[in-house]
């Protein structure tokens, strides 16, 4: 059987986020997941360490036989896509293609403000990086774009804390602090792919107005669009509706977490990277 499934990565879960609406719809196609749970969170390391994990995570993917491979992790977008792209790719194979969640979302989030001001909530990784100011500048030059690190919520996530008084606490806060940069928001949008897991709670503590965006759909329809127009890439991509997680972390804690993220079961396998 012809197999070249789309990989998938993020550093654990979130990026189960994205692929959940990437197979609504793109469902004929392979996937290929892994999270580097063992090494997760990749949000609070050093760009360097970001990038050698997820550098090293593409090259598995490589093996596999995946022709395209999506970053869903924004962190690893963040400090890892452009050094592949740039200086690995073109030794590694030049036909195959990486691609991240910043640039596509940047995209469009401007089109969903009405006020013309965006609050945009990550990790400190990708919120220190900037990369969303730059983005989303080169996109919609008119936007207001205040930012925020929550880099708390991400191991609320991870530690399945999403309805505590920890919780409460710790969005409340972060949402205030934000509002506080800016007043005149009217779009948060969550840039990290653990965060919607949190929004309901998030959705709780937003003052009413003001929309809350994941980006899940958008890297989906952005996908859609990408493969259309790239049909040398689209031809590698083999379409047998096969889905296969690999995680480098506890697969029994994988499974537990991962349907609730992915929205279906889902029975991992267990990577050991050198
Ligand atoms: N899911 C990752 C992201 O979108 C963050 C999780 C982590 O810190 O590892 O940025």
């Amino acid at each position: 059987m012809n197999n070249q499934p789309i990989g998938v990565f993020d550093s654990g879960y979130g990026g189960l986020t994205i692929l959940k609406e990437i197979v609504e719809v793109l469902p004929e196609y392979d996937y290929l997941y892994l999270g580097d749970n063992a090494r997760a969170p990749y949000g609070n390391k050093s760009f360097d360490t970001v990038y050698q994990y997820t550098l090293q995570s593409v090259k598995w993917f490589f093996e596999q036989g995946c022709s395209l491979v999506i970053l869903a992790c924004n962190t690893a977008s963040a400090k890892a896509l452009r050094s592949i792209q740039q200086n690995d790719l073109p030794e590694l194979d030049q036909h195959k293609r990486v691609l991240g969640v910043i640039r596509p979302t940047s995209e469009v989030i401007g089109n969903y403000s009405k006020t013309h001001h965006v609050g945009v909530l990550g990790t400190t990784g990708t919120i220190q990086s900037e990369s969303y100011l730059i983005e989303i500048s080169k996109f919609f030059p008119e936007i207001i774009v205040a930012q925020e690190a929550c880099p708390e919520w991400v191991s609320l996530v991870e530690e399945n804390k999403y309805n505590t008084v920890e919780a409460d606490g710790l969005v409340k806060l972060h949402i205030d602090n934000i509002l506080q940069k800016d007043k005149d928001i009217d779009t948060f949008l969550l840039a990290c792919t653990h965060y919607p897991l949190l929004i309901d709670k998030i959705k709780q503590h937003t003052p009413d107005g003001i929309s809350v965006v994941s980006q899940g759909k958008i890297i989906a329809e952005s996908l859609k669009d990408y493969l259309k127009r790239h049909q040398s890439l689209t031809e590698n991509c083999s379409k047998n509706g096969s889905r296969v997680f690999f995680t480098t972390g506890d697969v029994v804690d994988f499974n537990a977490h991962a349907s609730l993220f992915f929205g279906a079961e889902v029975l991992a396998n267990k990577l050991i990277l050198p």
